[in-house]
């Protein structure tokens, strides 16, 4: 070892620690102690038959929370930018039309990420702290006729909820295709992706869902998966081409052998499925009215402390991310650094279009609870007493 000029980094020789945080921005949430439990459950290669019964179980579970009978519904391996780019480089074509519906930084990725597959990108635009109605929808469809419309049904920089119910009697009407993204959204409020004739759906699973990052449900139709399997071109990724990932999954066809096309992480998977399992007990309409609830608690909580809400009316918001403006008088760095200083506590700022002018508090999976309200606004209290009363901490 003559030629081993790097030592090896003392850094390392210490144990990893990791100390507890609460987690209520807009994600990730802090996972709760069963899925941690089955987070450390033993590695399993990714093609054993017990690791395929595991994803098997996932796939019906994520049915059930997107409320679809689609066969192609499984996890990407892979963040929920991933799932986007799913969209994207699966149903479309280099010089397809894609009309997106902008509500902040989501719709703003999805934009760029198309253009960077040669996608021709229309945009809808409105004023960002309101959802944009079906008339407006309706008339932009008809104007720009797009192969795919691209909804984001919650908004985690500006706190909004676009229901989508509607939407999708729009989009048959013109031959067209609906992608919603519902990473921040689902869980908090409905969705019907069949009964609401949405052609593909994806979340996240670091939010409600309550799973640490890294991997992505998504769900494409029968109609989606026609013009998957009608593409004159190649799907530009291998990592996301549901051909290839649908076989790994087996959602063709039940006697088709699993087919290897990428090293899935077992124990993500086994985090993912205790996720669902956690939400199937619960059972959907409860978490929708739990996350529902609490999200009222805070409405009334942050009136009483006085802050301004980005998103008006109150049926606008999103329960899961609420957007309060961010005070005159206030640093709004302060503010987030006395809150983890002290209690080791994430609130966040704003992110893209608002940043350095709102507050992000999540309400997500485990960390729904009224005492996580509760606990939160009186942080909050403090940290913008503090704030108001020192320029710097
Ligand atoms: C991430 O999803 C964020 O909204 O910050």
């Amino acid at each position: 070892m003559e030629n081993q000029t790097i030592p090896p980094p003392v850094e390392l020789k210490n144990p990893l620690v990791v100390s507890h945080k609460l987690l209520m921005g807009p994600g990730p949430s802090n996972a709760c102690p069963r899925v941690l439990q089955a987070l450390s459950q033993p590695v399993l290669g990714h093609m054993h038959t017990e690791l395929f019964q595991i994803m098997d179980d996932i796939k019906i579970g994520m049915r059930y929370l997107f409320q679809t009978r689609s066969n192609l519904t499984l996890a990407l391996s892979s963040s929920g930018h991933s799932g986007m780019e799913a969209v994207i480089c699966n149903l479309l074509e280099p010089a397809d039309k894609m009309l997106i519906l902008i509500g902040g930084i989501w719709g703003e990725r999805a934009s760029d990420m198309a253009k960077r597959h040669g996608v021709q990108v229309e945009i809808l635009k409105k004023e960002l702290n309101r959802p944009v109605s079906l008339i407006e929808i309706d008339s932009a469809v008809s104007r720009f006729r797009p192969k795919l419309l691209f909804v984001v049904q919650g908004e985690s920089s500006t706190g909004i909820y676009q229901d989508v119910e509607g939407i999708g009697e729009i989009t048959r009407r013109y031959n067209c295709l609906l992608a919603v993204d519902t990473v921040a959204s689902l869980g908090s409020v409905p969705l019907y992706m069949d009964l609401w004739n949405i052609d593909v759906v994806y979340t996240g699973c670091q939010k409600i869902i309550g799973v640490p990052p890294g991997l992505t449900p998504i769900s494409f139709n029968e109609r989606a998966q026609k013009v998957i399997f009608n593409r004159k071109t190649p799907i530009q990724s291998y990592y996301l081409d549901m051909t290839l990932l649908g076989q790994q999954w087996n959602c063709f066809s039940k006697d088709l052998s699993r087919v290897y096309h990428h090293t899935t992480c077992a124990n993500l998977l086994y985090g993912l499925r205790e996720g669902i399992a956690i939400l199937v007990e619960e059972q959907l309409e409860n978490t929708i009215k739990r996350h529902q609830t609490c999200a009222q608690r805070l409405y009334r909580g942050l009136e009483k402390l006085g802050l301004e809400f980005y998103v008006e009316e109150e049926h606008h918001r999103l329960p899961s991310v609420t957007t309060v403006n961010v005070p005159k008088d206030v640093d709004w760095k302060n503010v987030l650094a006395y809150a983890m200083k002290n209690y080791r506590m994430e609130i966040s700022g704003g992110l893209g279009p608002t940043a350095g002018k709102v507050f992000r508090i999540g309400i997500m999976g485990y960390n729904a609870t009224p005492e996580n309200i509760d606990g939160t606004l009186q942080v909050l209290k403090e940290a913008l007493e503090y704030s108001r009363n020192h320029s710097k901490l």
